[in-house]
């Protein structure tokens, strides 16, 4: 299993890559947006640092609606980076532009997906990745996990090659969840990668060992 980082913080992303188990990015306009203000940079420089960074995929959104200025927007976030990977929503006219980026040789990531319907549709018109936001469906009383498990199963049956990236996670346990289902990939803000170190006895565990460690030390006079 793949894992991304759902940030475009920086200082975030450097972590996660000194730790050497990031394998992609994904951001969005909300998250973008976030690290402008924080440190007064253009989003082409932070995108452009955040591929030099991450030895992978880094998903980037455009806000247009219509087909001409979604297809602009991609081509323009593509330009940034080969590493960049456009996302696009499941819509109609998102569903032109996905076919029409896949002909261009534009990496797409189908976003906002809540359906595995979405998904289908996603994979026919030759989408890179899909994104079923499941935290989103947990909020709303959905089973957010049940429509990964449904995206997981048809694209193994038809045999798609779209990659499914399991996103709006929330805590650790989405994280073992979209494991044990095969998901390719889950994208987590950095805040659920520093918990899926955590557990009380590994910090216990050190303490003792240390602590006997030090006790045979003093016997040897060391
Ligand atoms: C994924 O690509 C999105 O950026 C992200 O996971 C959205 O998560 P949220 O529902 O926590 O905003």
């Amino acid at each position: 299993m793949q894992i991304f980082l759902d940030t475009a913080n920086l200082d975030e992303i450097r972590k996660g890559v000194e730790w050497g188990i990031v394998d992609g990015v994904t951001t969005n306009p909300t998250l973008l947006a976030k690290e402008i203000k924080r440190t007064g940079r253009k989003k082409e420089d932070i995108l452009h640092e955040i591929c030099e960074l991450v030895n992978g995929p880094v998903s980037a959104e455009g806000v247009s609606l219509d087909f001409d200025g979604i297809v602009e927007d991609a081509k323009y976030l593509s330009s940034i980076h080969p590493n960049i990977t456009v996302k696009i929503p499941v819509t109609p006219v998102g569903i032109r532009a996905i076919r029409k980026l896949h002909e261009l040789n534009i990496k797409v990531n189908a976003t906002l997906v809540f359906s595995p319907n979405q998904a289908i549709l996603a994979a026919k018109a030759g989408a890179n990745f899909v994104s079923p936001f499941i935290g989103r469906l947990d909020d709303i009383g959905d089973a957010g996990m049940r429509i990964v498990e449904q995206i997981v199963t048809i694209f193994e049956n038809y045999k798609f090659t779209t990659k499914v990236i399991v996103a709006s996670v929330r805590h650790p346990m989405h994280v073992v969840e979209a494991a044990l289902i095969g998901a390719d990939i889950v994208t987590m803000p950095f805040n659920v990668l520093e918990k899926m170190f955590k557990h009380q006895l590994t910090d216990v565990g050190i303490e003792r060992f240390i602590k006997d460690w030090e006790e045979a030390a003093r016997i040897l006079g060391e």
